[in-house]
């Protein structure tokens, strides 16, 4: 079959790779009829994330057909259409039992802190992911979703992780009616949060990022109000005085290690990686919520430690809430918000391109260009 096949740094093409197999009773073979590349797939695509190996297949964002299923797995059947959330979730350890599928503690050898993810390195447990024509989905008995007849496959696949992380920004930040709500990034993550944020009953949402096309498109989608970073001369002051010198009720980081806009981060955490990644989004967060704030964080981190302004944290009493999303706890919601039109998943999908075109898709991905919010990979056979 074929396959995404990782080289090194800002090197990706497609080969042909195995055939997966079940492995264990619990497995199942996925034929996959859509996938994205995400932004985090950008931080291994970047070298950021430590153990990601040549030859590995990315993609933690993908649905498409069953094809074969271990002999445990009773909920699933060959030929369903299912969609499969982006963590990998044994669904009976003490995490997985309280929702945190993100945390599960089977699924990832590999770590104490996040458990399994497809394609996301041996740090999230070494599997392959669905940027290929089949993948093999470990506890299919857990994850893996029927796609309901009403629902169009281009929603589905971006409720395997996109719809789902912005909504848990959304929900971490506590938003309480009425709040004004500060989302760093206006990447489909920050634009699903900016989105998700108005279903909390939030009553000022803001985006900042420095991509006029994407704040653009957050303006219209949140909607939001949205301001390019590089045009204020200072984050922090300009937000304390559009919010009457408090600083907003929450805000969220939706840009993680990949931030640009600090030329000393830059240089500590992307160039020489003497951190993991740039925290100056991070920094932003922190530095203008009001006291006794909420600070939501979906930007993804490398394992290792930041320079993070702590002093802050505890001087303005500030609330710090995480995670990768847990998608299988808030997909029965966010499918019926779907469905009654709270939410319009694929309105974000700048670009289909079939899988064979897959380093084309990540250098224009990463690279910001044309115009390119979300990009989903169609394999020929999806
Ligand atoms: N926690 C989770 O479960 C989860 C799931 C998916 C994605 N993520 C993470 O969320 C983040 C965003 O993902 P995405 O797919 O939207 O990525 P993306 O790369 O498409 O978007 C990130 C955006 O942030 C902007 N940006 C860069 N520096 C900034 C700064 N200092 N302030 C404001 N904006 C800045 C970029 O221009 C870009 O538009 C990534 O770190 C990704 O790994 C987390
Ligand atoms: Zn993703
Ligand atoms: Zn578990």
């Amino acid at each position: 079959m074929l396959a995404m096949d990782y080289r090194g740094p800002y090197r990706v093409r497609l080969s042909e790779k195995p055939m997966p197999q079940i492995l264990h009773p619990r497995d199942a073979i996925v034929r996959v009829t859509r996938s994205c590349i995400c932004g985090s797939d950008l931080h291994l695509y970047h070298g950021m994330v430590p153990d990601t190996r040549v030859g590995s297949t990315f993609g933690h964002e993908f649905c498409g057909i069953v094809e074969q299923v271990g002999p445990e797995v009773e909920n699933l059947k060959v030929g369903d259409h299912v969609l499969v959330p982006f963590n990998i979730a044994c669904g009976q350890c003490h995490f997985c039992k309280q929702g945190l599928f993100g945390n599960c503690h089977e699924s990832n050898a590999q770590a104490t802190a996040v458990g399994g993810i497809f394609g996301y390195s041996h740090t999230a447990g070494g599997y392959d992911g669905g940027q290929a024509e089949y993948v093999r989905v470990p506890y299919a008995d857990v994850g893996p979703t029927i796609i309901p007849d009403w629902m169009d496959p281009d929603d589905a696949v971006l409720l395997t992780d996109v719809v789902p992380t912005g909504y848990q920004a959304a929900e971490m930040a506590g938003i309480q009616r009425g709040d004004t709500v500060v989302i760093f990034g206006a990447g489909p993550i920050g634009i699903m949060a900016a989105r998700c944020a108005w279903l909390f009953g939030a009553g000022r949402v803001i985006v900042f990022d420095h991509l006029d096309y994407r704040l653009e498109f957050a303006k219209s989608y949140g909607p939001a109000e949205v301001y390019n970073f590089k045009e204020v001369d200072d984050v922090v002051v300009f937000l304390k005085k559009t919010t009457d010198g408090l600083g907003a009720d929450v805000a969220i980081d939706a840009v993680g290690g990949d931030a640009k806009g600090n030329f000393l981060q830059t240089l500590f955490g992307t160039k020489l990686k003497l951190e993991a990644g740039s925290a100056i989004a991070l920094h932003w967060t922190i530095n203008s919520v009001k006291k006794g704030g909420i600070v939501s964080v979906v930007g993804v981190y490398g394992p290792t430690g930041n320079m993070v302004p702590m002093g802050n944290v505890v001087n303005k009493g500030i609330t710090i809430r995480a995670n990768q999303a847990s998608v299988k706890r808030l997909l029965p919601r966010l499918i019926e918000h779907v469905r009654l039109g709270h939410i319009n998943p694929k309105a974000l999908i700048t670009h289909k391109v079939p899988l064979a075109d897959i380093a084309d898709a990540y250098h224009i991905f990463a690279a910001k260009l044309d115009g390119c919010i979300k990009p989903v990979l169609v394999p020929n056979n999806g």
